[in-house]
């Protein structure tokens, strides 16, 4: 999220490719499944999302570290129709955040392939400021890492973040993401270079991590 993939000026160069054949489903690149967590619905983007993405994610708080985000309800509406293409073309998938029960888009999760057949993706996230500290990224992070592993079979999944970014840096290491480094100077942002974390989540780590205590195989004392 820190480098949004979306960027308006370039937005009318799109170059489509075919099909990829070594991901583990291609489904996903002809609709996004909807995905369901505890609180939270992760469902393809519409148009229709312009206008409460645009009031949520716009905010100082939430764009100050992060890609300057659309500036207007019709740059989002060019951003949404920009993320279908790009899942059409198999590199890149963006869910609308949503809470169960009602479908008002309140923030996005993105993965992009780093190389050809999202081997190594990255993730970010922006969710709107009135439903942070609910669970609802938590929530939402479990569903995109089981996507992302289950279904377009990444290995490793990287996030950045900028150092100054308290909130992002504690919701990636609460989620199990692990610090790698530092990279310094990476992120122009307001005319200044931040200084961003790396964080990677490893496949093999992400399954042991879901595998279950085996009750049996403890001493209980
Ligand atoms: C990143 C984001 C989606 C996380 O959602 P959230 O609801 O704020 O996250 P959570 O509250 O679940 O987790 C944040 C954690 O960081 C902690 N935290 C808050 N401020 C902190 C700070 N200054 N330093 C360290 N940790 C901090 C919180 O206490 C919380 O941990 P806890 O649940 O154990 O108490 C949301 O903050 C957001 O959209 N931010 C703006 C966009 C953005 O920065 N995205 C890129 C992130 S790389």
């Amino acid at each position: 999220m820190e480098k949004m993939p979306y960027q308006s000026e370039l937005d009318m160069n799109v170059v489509i490719r075919p099909p990829m054949t070594d991901v583990t489903t291609t489904d996903w690149q002809h609709r996004l499944p909807t995905l369901t967590g505890h609180n939270v619905v992760l469902r393809e983007l519409r148009t229709s999302d312009a206008q409460s993405l645009f009031a949520m994610l716009t905010t100082e708080e939430v764009s100050r570290f992060i890609s300057p985000p659309p500036s207007t309800v019709e740059g989002f509406e060019r951003f949404i129709a920009w993320t279908l293409r790009m899942r059409t073309a198999g590199t890149y998938a963006c869910f609308a955040v949503t809470l169960k029960g009602h479908d008002t888009a309140i923030g996005i999760f993105q993965v992009r392939e780093l190389e050809s057949g999202f081997g190594t993706a990255e993730w970010g996230f922006a969710i709107g400021s009135p439903f942070w500290g609910t669970g609802i990224f938590a929530d939402g992070a479990d569903l995109v890492l089981e996507f992302a592993f289950e279904t377009l079979g990444v290995h490793r999944l990287e996030a950045r973040c900028a150092v100054k970014n308290g909130r992002g840096n504690g919701a990636l290491r609460k989620i199990g993401a692990v610090q790698e480094g530092v990279l310094r100077k990476s992120f122009l942002r307001n005319g200044e270079y931040l200084d961003q974390v790396m964080y990677g989540v490893i496949e093999d780590d992400w399954r042991a991590s879901r595998t279950p205590v085996r009750l049996d195989r403890m001493d209980i004392h």
